[in-house]
């Protein structure tokens, strides 16, 4: 018997590339190549050298490129004070706004402006960041971003003990009903990305294996095969817990 994927308590994979593993001299073509490939949104760090120990791009990087694509922007904020880019990545055509737990002294309030806003929300943790800390806002939001590695820069390797992290995410939503995404950021590659999709994450954030490929179409399509094969078979052998009950 086939399961409907809406009938199951974790959403479909979706693969997000990180426009900060892109060629800079070319983003317009390389993001076209990405939408190609299947990408389901892309994902834009936005850094201002306190939060993390570099600085990468603004709203304005965003705005240029909305022209450009029809897929949802993601904007990751890895800022110190995520209430002032609000306004500005809204108006530059952000779709979803993630802000960091560990930069917000009051999320609930954040959440609920950006509702009013008309986005979507996500909370970023870092890798040492508890769980615990979003226990309380978690059925709020749309998506958690667990950082699978320090944040600030491309190319690092995943943190194995995110595996866990990841796992005991998915069983706290779970309990309590809800069906949301568990987005993953940093170190995620073809090799890791089954057993991610198999631990309860479902948006593959990644930028080394997407814009860092020479082919970044074949590339994305690759990821995105990896995670859909991965989901399919936790959907078959899903156990009846992750089934939405009537
Ligand atoms: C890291 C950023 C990531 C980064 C991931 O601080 O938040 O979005 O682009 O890059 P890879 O996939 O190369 O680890
Ligand atoms: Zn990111």
């Amino acid at each position: 018997m086939t399961l409907r994927h809406d009938a199951f308590l974790i959403p479909p994979p979706k693969i997000v590339p990180s426009i900060l593993s892109a060629d800079f001299r070319r983003l317009g073509e390389e993001v076209r190549k990405a939408e190609k490939g299947g990408a389901d949104m892309l994902h834009f760090d936005i850094m201002d050298g306190h939060f993390v120990p570099n600085i990468s791009f603004g709203p304005m990087i965003m705005k240029a490129l909305r022209s450009e694509s029809n897929l949802p922007f993601i904007a990751h904020l890895m800022v110190e004070k995520p209430e002032d880019f609000v306004e500005p990545v809204i108006s530059a055509g952000g779709n979803i706004v993630i802000f960091h737990i560990e930069a917000c002294r009051y999320p609930l309030r954040l959440i609920d402006h950006l509702r009013r806003r008309g986005v979507g929300v996500g909370i970023a943790l870092n890798p040492t960041t508890p769980l615990s800390t979003i226990k309380y806002v978690v059925k709020y939001v749309d998506m958690i971003l667990l950082m699978t590695v320090e944040p600030g820069f491309g190319g690092q390797v995943f943190i194995p003990e995110m595996m866990d992290k990841i796992r005991s995410l998915r069983s706290l939503m779970i309990k309590q009903g809800l069906r949301k995404d568990i987005a993953v950021d940093g170190g995620v590659d073809f090799n890791n990305a089954p057993q991610i999709v198999h631990a309860g994450a479902n948006v593959l954030i990644a930028g080394t294996s997407t814009f860092g490929q020479s082919a970044i179409e074949e590339a994305v399509k690759k990821l995105k095969m990896i995670a859909l094969e991965a989901y399919n078979t936790l959907i078959e052998q899903g156990s009846e817990s992750f089934r939405v009950k009537p």
